[in-house]
């Protein structure tokens, strides 16, 4: 056996799992072979009284699946056929386990995650570490799948039906307190008894048989479940229309519930694997774990990372502008334990940014976030000033000031004559090109845009722009900077608006331009948030400010890269909503949306005047291939001018970004999904309802016609 180590103590198995070559447990094909092979052998050995199962590396149970191995199988088409067959083999295995005639109890020294706690599930009696690393979750439903080896039918049948369903659904882990609580454990234990614990137990109970095979047993609380009124199927099932079932899971797992607790185990368990294989075939799975999981904890490694550079690690930091963006990348970067010099026009402006800070790292200390010594030392190491001298120690210097070319000429002049001659400088603009911000400097080779979103705090992407002198040097020590901000990089190639604000430009934008299409706003914003968008165009627009966004437009214009910014119809809707009706955004008191002092927000009721409705509504289906395909095109169009290189940071940029839906696995992924072909033709048609900005570009027509993907398939040498 190669990954379990076996023992018997005073007539009990130890079944020690210890997975080679990694320090935590998973569940590969090869241990589940070997548990099963062993416990058939155990059945029928008379010198065995009982069995424990645990893990014999220092750390951990089981961590679940290995999602790489899932993915590649998903990359080379798992049929349904054999997606029930993985589901049955740990089913068979655990129902081994559950059945062997002799009691088997699980030492659970830590993570005891997905199909690892199922195979606990699976036994009679549970002794957990009370070590607060020791958490128990099923957490399949957050890659879009759900707990195929039994734990949609055993957790509700250990802990009742109400409370299981919120553990399969939110898919978050319980610590040991929990645990005990939920009766998802029997026994907490220090680390170092458990074994003996577990053993004790063995030794005490001989005829072990879990309650669900006793005859007549039933679910505590199968009126939980009832429709309509049941508090929880009624939450599951709004949901799930609200996202006209883009995220199939929940809805499945439901299913397994609902259907597995009026059914013994045998049938339960049949049931369960069906709705597996469904969702392992599709789509979103598959998209959601690629991206979000694969692709996401590559570029968290740096993959990309141009080679041959030391990895560098930063200590002082300039951020200049104190403002939304700027405060937040001097917070990050001082809990990151970095000093930061936070400069702003006065000292007074810089000053208040800090108080500010203040207020904002006390709040996320009294919300259990952040360590009340770590904000403190955070705190302390932002130093406000005005004094250019401050930049003197500085390795790298970031512009975070006004979007405005002159400003950020101004204050880029006077940072280079007080910041050492090797220090980096990067921009934070949204809009500006990299490359002309880079000819105000005076080494364009160590200039770069490191581009954050707001909140910083709260979001993970960093768009990270190379200029057209920016060199390999300079690029691999963003990328360390990014990785010591604990964010995660995405590489792209400087274009107006590079990618994420180019493709979130087309969804404000189709979003105004199907009001002057005589839509109802109301059905504009739906339609987006049906599509899976966090936000409709209208109220992110009012967000972001409709005069900004004039004055951006103005600025590209002056400075000759409009054509990239095409706005055509949607920026002269974006004139009249600031210049004639003066609604210029939520922060100046309204614009699409008013928002009444007593909080929350309504459609202005002026829309309806000026864009009058059209008396034929499209449907929301037609709406939301709107919203999804003019991003997908925009994309596709960044692939095409060099812009994007990898297609993963086009899905990361998107979903980590902008909010395009993780479903979709992200903006690339979406077409692949389709099918290229598919999506073309689907945006000719879109182009002959709704107008030319949807047709395909020679370009990507050809790569139609030859079958071509965004994502290349991994090589088969993988599997
Ligand atoms: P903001 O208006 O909140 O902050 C700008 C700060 O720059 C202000 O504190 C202002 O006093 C300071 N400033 C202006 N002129 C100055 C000068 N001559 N010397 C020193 N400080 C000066 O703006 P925000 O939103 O923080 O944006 C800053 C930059 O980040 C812009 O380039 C923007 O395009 C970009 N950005 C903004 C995002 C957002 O969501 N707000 C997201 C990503 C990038």
């Amino acid at each position: 056996m190669q990954t379990i180590k076996f023992e018997i103590e005073d007539g009990v198995a130890l079944v020690g799992i210890d997975v080679p070559g990694r320090s935590l447990n998973i569940l590969t094909p090869q241990l589940q072979r070997e548990l099963d092979e062993l416990f058939a052998r155990l059945a029928g050995d008379d010198a065995v009284k009982g069995v424990v199962i645990h893990s014999a590396k220092a750390r951990g149970f089981i961590a679940g699946a290995d999602l790489m191995e899932l993915v590649e199988a998903f990359e080379h088409g798992t049929s349904k056929v054999e997606a029930r067959e993985q589901s049955a083999y740990l089913q068979g295995l655990t129902r081994r386990i559950e059945t062997l005639g002799k009691p088997v109890a699980t030492a659970i020294g830590g993570l005891a995650l997905g199909g690892g706690l199922e195979l606990a599930l699976g036994t009679h009696y549970r002794v957990l570490s009370e070590r607060a690393d020791a958490q128990l979750g099923l957490p399949e439903v957050s890659v879009g799948l759900l707990p195929g080896g039994g734990g949609t039918q055993r957790l509700p049948r250990l802990i009742g039906i109400a409370q299981a369903l919120p553990m399969l659904l939110d898919g978050k882990p319980v610590g040991p307190q929990r645990a005990l609580e939920l009766g998802l454990v029997d026994e907490l234990a220090a680390p170092e008894q458990l074994l003996a614990r577990a053993k004790a137990w063995v030794l005490a109970n001989p005829d072990a048989r879990q309650p669900w095979d006793r005859k007549g047993w039933k679910p505590r609380d199968l009126g939980s479940l009832a429709f309509p009124h049941g508090p929880l199927t009624s939450r599951i099932l709004q949901a799930h229309v609200a996202s006209r079932g883009n995220y199939p899971a929940p809805l499945a797992i439901l299913s397994c519930v609902g259907e597995g607790m009026v059914v013994d185990l045998d049938t339960g368990l049949r049931i369960e694997r069906n709705y597996f294989a469904q969702l392992l075939t599709g789509p979103v799975a598959r998209n959601l774990i690629r991206t979000q999981f694969i692709n996401k904890a590559a570029a968290d490694k740096l993959v990309r990372r141009p080679q041959g550079f030391t990895s560098r690690s930063f200590t002082r930091i300039g951020v200049l502008g104190a403002g939304q963006m700027g405060a937040g990348i001097a917070r990050v970067a001082a809990v990151a334990g970095i000093e930061v010099a936070l400069l702003d026009a006065s000292l007074e402006q810089a000053q208040a940014a800090h108080a500010r800070l203040a207020d904002e790292l006390a709040r996320a200390v009294s919300r259990g976030q952040l360590a009340g010594d770590k904000a403190e030392a955070a705190l302390a190491r932002i130093h406000p000033t005005a004094d250019y001298a401050e930049l003197g120690a500085a390795e790298l210097v970031i512009e975070a000031v006004f979007e405005d070319l002159a400003v950020k000429a101004e204050v880029t002049a006077r940072a280079v004559s007080a910041m050492p001659a090797d220090a980096l400088f990067a921009s934070n603009t949204s809009t500006l090109p990299i490359s002309l911000l880079a000819g105000q400097f005076p080494r364009p080779a160590d200039f770069i845009g490191l581009h954050f979103f707001s909140p910083v705090e709260r979001m993970p992407l960093v768009e990270i722009i190379r200029g057209r002198e920016t060199s390999d040097a300079t690029l691999a020590a963003a990328m360390d900077f990014v990785a010591q901000l604990r964010k995660t990089p995405i590489l792209v190639n400087d274009s107006p608006g590079f990618f994420t604000s180019r493709v979130f430009g087309s969804f404000v934008d189709e979003g105004f331009l199907m009001l002057e299409d005589g839509i109802a706003p109301a059905l504009i914003e739906q339609a987006a948030r049906q599509a899976g968008m966090p936000v409709g165009p209208l109220a992110v627009a009012d967000e972001v400010s409709l005069e900004l966004q004039l004055k951006v437009n103005r600025q590209a214009i002056e400075l000759g890269f409009e054509e990239r910014f095409q706005r055509g119809a949607a920026i002269d809707l974006v004139k009249t909503m600031v210049n004639e009706f003066h609604r210029p955004g939520r922060r100046a008191g309204g614009g699409f949306y008013d928002y009444p002092e007593e909080g929350g927000k309504r459609l202005w009721t002026g829309l309806a005047q000026h864009w009058p409705q059209a008396s034929q509504q499209p449907t929301l289906e037609e709406l939301r291939l709107r919203i999804l395909s003019i991003q997908a095109l925009e994309s596709a169009r960044c692939v095409e001018e060099g812009v994007i290189t990898d297609a993963a940071d086009a899905d990361l940029g998107s979903t980590l970004g902008i909010g395009f839906p993780t479903w979709t696995g992200g903006v690339l992924s979406y077409i692949d999904t389709l099918g290229l072909a598919a999506f073309v033709e689907q945006c000719d048609g879109l182009a002959e309802r709704w107008g030319e900005r949807f047709r395909p570009s020679a370009w990507l027509r050809r790569r139609a016609e030859t079958g071509e993907r965004f994502h290349p398939r991994p090589t088969q040498a993988g599997n």
